[in-house]
């Protein structure tokens, strides 16, 4: 049956807003993240510990993550690609990290300037530092149900990279639909691979909404048995490096969902609206949440 509890990991201040064409004022990023800390979400994604030639949104990590208040309970992990960017982050006072590869080879390229077999070189580095220093270690699979320079990835190669990543100590695996091109079929067939050769309990799914498929992803996912899910306050996001892509599945539609399946997540819907009314006022955007829309309209 369905997971009686499911984790949402909010990604909305790192997935989210590294995709925004206005560089967002540091203090607004803090704001943000400390209204998210109250909402009882169990972890929220900060900042990404990258090169800010790449990633302008994103300079502004040490000061993100120095800035913002820490509530008992959360975690705060933040996105680093290689050692240089682990020490950083650590530096910066974080407390767990994530590394970031792909199933596409084009894909790895493009996003962090390596081959997969490079970035496993690079991502066994910081495991290893990790592991020293008691710090936790998540792993992202990107392009698992589709690349946008690629097009279709096997199943198996999801699983392969999956593999890699769990053995060398990522606790948990985020399977990436970079593009959100995936549906419930394509999910199936690439949960069955990786689940065999991973335990479901350490397995996440990362939607993004492109072609609307995500929460029909998520519910496909969470009927095979997957308790943790990424979304995004507002459905803020996309990825730099995947042209078109457009946001992740909100965080609100998702808490929705799973409130109408009797899922416990320990998340109050209304004060995730409200963290949403504030980033999207301070961008001047309309929400793409589905559920806050319908909520502020009545
Ligand atoms: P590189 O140029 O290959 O790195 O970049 P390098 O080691 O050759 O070093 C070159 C320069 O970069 C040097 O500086 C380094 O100091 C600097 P210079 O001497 O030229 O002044 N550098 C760094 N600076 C800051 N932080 C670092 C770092 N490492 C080296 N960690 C690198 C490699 C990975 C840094 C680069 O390609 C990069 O920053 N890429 C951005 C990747 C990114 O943030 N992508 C978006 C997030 S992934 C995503 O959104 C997908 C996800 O949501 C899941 C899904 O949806 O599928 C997670
Ligand atoms: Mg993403």
């Amino acid at each position: 049956g369905l997971p009686e509890y499911i984790k949402i990991v909010e990604v909305g201040p790192r997935d989210g807003l590294q995709n925004e064409k206005v560089i967002i004022p540091t203090d607004i990023k803090i704001e943000l993240i400390n209204r998210l800390s109250k909402t009882g979400l169990p972890a929220i994604e900060v900042t990404s510990f990258v090169s800010s030639k790449w990633v302008p949104q994103m300079a502004d990590h040490k000061e993100v993550m120095r800035g913002i208040e820490r509530h008992p309970g959360v975690q705060y992990p933040v996105l680093t690609p290689n050692l240089q960017g682990f020490h950083s982050a650590i530096a910066a006072g974080a407390t767990e990290v994530s590394v970031f590869g792909a199933a596409s080879e084009s894909f790895s390229k493009m996003n962090i300037n390596c081959s997969i077999e490079e970035s496993i070189g690079k991502f066994e580095e910081v495991a290893k530092s990790a592991r020293n220093m008691n710090i936790p270690v998540r792993g992202y699979v990107s392009c698992a149900l589709g690349c946008p320079y690629e097009g279709k990835i096997t199943p198996a190669k999801v699983a392969e990279v999956s593999k890699r990543l769990y053995s060398m100590g990522c606790y948990e695996i985020s399977l990436g639909d970079t593009i959100g091109v995936g549906t419930p079929g394509s999910m199936k067939r690439m949960l069955e691979a990786v689940m065999k050769e991973i335990p479901l309990s350490a397995l996440a799914v990362h939607c993004h909404d492109t072609y609307g498929q995500a929460l029909a992803n998520i519910l496909t996912a969470i009927q095979m048995g997957v308790a943790v899910v990424d979304s995004s306050v507002a459905g803020l996001g996309g990825c730099p490096y995947a042209r078109g892509a457009t946001g992740n599945v909100a965080t609100e539609d998702v808490i929705y969902m799973l409130n109408g399946l009797g899922i416990n997540t320990g998340v109050n819907l209304y004060t995730v609206m409200e963290a949403g009314n504030f980033i999207c006022t301070a961008l001047n955007k309309k929400t793409n949440s589905k559920v806050a829309q319908a909520s502020f309209n009545t």
